[in-house]
């Protein structure tokens, strides 16, 4: 099977539009020149209307993980008190990046799978009183939506930063990064935006940019968003920018504007709920165990992998049948699969993969 018959149902990278694909080939242009500076500027604008976000917004040459670090980093010095909220591998990500900056973050952590509790969140910000407070919006590995809204409110009281991974919520989910109070918000490209991996976008606030000057000799060098900031004057990057991926973004926000951010997230509710409903018809389980503040993601469903069969054999069955879903990551391996319903994918993609599931699980029963 070859990549192109292959239906990618992974959480990124997501399968490419042909036009989002094509934009990649266009010839180089000069990245200190007037051509390059338009598109970066169209980009950024087109960014912080998906952020709902005054704040400066930038895009960095790197995945997701170089805007995880970028956030972290540049926040963080070597006390910083920090508490990193975790129910999954991308939270715990973010406790390993916090620790190479500083010897004073907090991991809460909770089941990977299970939901935030927030009185176990505010226990542990009146023993750190952190500076920085940092959480998964939508974490991947287990397919739950965690309280975005609820923890950037805590944040606040406890006059803390906010730091919000919304690399796969942004672009498919209504996430109102200023009327929340979001202080950084990062998103990947090869996810709900439907772009090529390899870029990302952050933004920040007036308050972080506050604690980031103060932090003057710790900065990450290639990460440093100060040099971003300083950059943007002239609508330029600080190094040389992933020239391809961010023609492909840059077409990839014009889908977006096409469809319209409210149908956008629509679609990709419907198609989660598509796919809810039929695992729930053919007998298997959601593995994320929510309570009142959480939600099954609308940008991927976690599976319990059914006791009569095995992880590998049902993902290869798929696999035989043109379509390719995640595993587990980490200590969920072979526990769980996941199916995304990110960036712009169909009905028809979705019953694709419908279909495989149901008659790979026939084949073993
Ligand atoms: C929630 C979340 N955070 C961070 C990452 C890491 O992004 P990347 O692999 O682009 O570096 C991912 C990737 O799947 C993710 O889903």
């Amino acid at each position: 099977m070859t990549g192109e018959e292959l239906l990618l149902m992974i959480p990124g990278p997501v399968p490419l539009l042909p036009r989002i694909r094509e934009a990649m080939s266009r010839p180089m242009i000069y990245h200190r020149g007037e051509e390059f500076g338009e598109m970066y500027r169209e980009i950024v604008d087109g960014l912080k209307w998906i952020f709902q976000t005054k704040n400066d917004l930038f895009v960095m040459s790197g995945s997701g993980t170089c805007a995880m670090e970028a956030a972290v980093g540049n926040l963080l010095r070597t006390d910083t008190p920090a508490v990193c909220i975790v129910n999954g591998k991308f939270g715990e990500r973010l406790v390993e990046i916090g620790h190479r900056y500083s010897t004073n973050v907090r991991a809460v952590e909770f089941e990977w799978g299970g939901s935030i509790e927030l009185d176990a969140v505010k226990a542990a910000m009146d023993e750190v009183q952190p500076q920085v407070v940092t959480m998964v919006h939508n974490e991947t590995s287990t397919g739950i939506l965690n309280p975005a809204e609820a923890i950037a409110k805590l944040a606040r009281e406890y006059d803390a930063l906010f730091v919000l991974d919304c690399i796969t919520s942004i672009g498919g989910y209504n996430v109102p990064i200023d009327q929340w109070g979001v202080d950084i918000a990062i998103t990947g490209s090869q996810k709900c935006l439907g772009a090529p991996p390899g870029i990302s976008a952050i933004s920040i606030s007036d308050r972080a940019w506050a604690l980031m000057e103060a932090n003057s000799s710790r900065r990450p060098y290639y990460m440093d968003l100060i040099a971003y900031r300083d950059s943007y004057d002239k609508f330029q990057t600080p190094y040389t920018p992933a020239l391809p991926l961010f023609f492909a973004l840059h077409e990839a926000l014009e889908v977006i504007r096409e469809e319209g951010m409210v149908k956008r997230i629509e679609r990709h509710r419907l198609l989660a709920d598509t796919v809810r409903n039929a695992i729930d018809a053919m007998g298997l389980s959601l593995f994320p165990k929510l309570n009142e503040v959480s939600e099954y993601s609308n940008t991927v469903t976690a599976v319990n992998v059914p006791e009569w069969l095995d992880d590998a054999s049902l993902r290869a069955g798929m696999r035989e049948r043109g379509v390719m879903v995640a595993g587990g990551q980490g200590r969920l391996k072979g526990r769980i699969f996941r199916i995304a319903t990110m960036g712009n994918i169909t009905e028809r993609e979705v019953s694709r993969t419908i279909q495989a599931l149901d008659s790979t699980l026939k084949e073993h029963r």
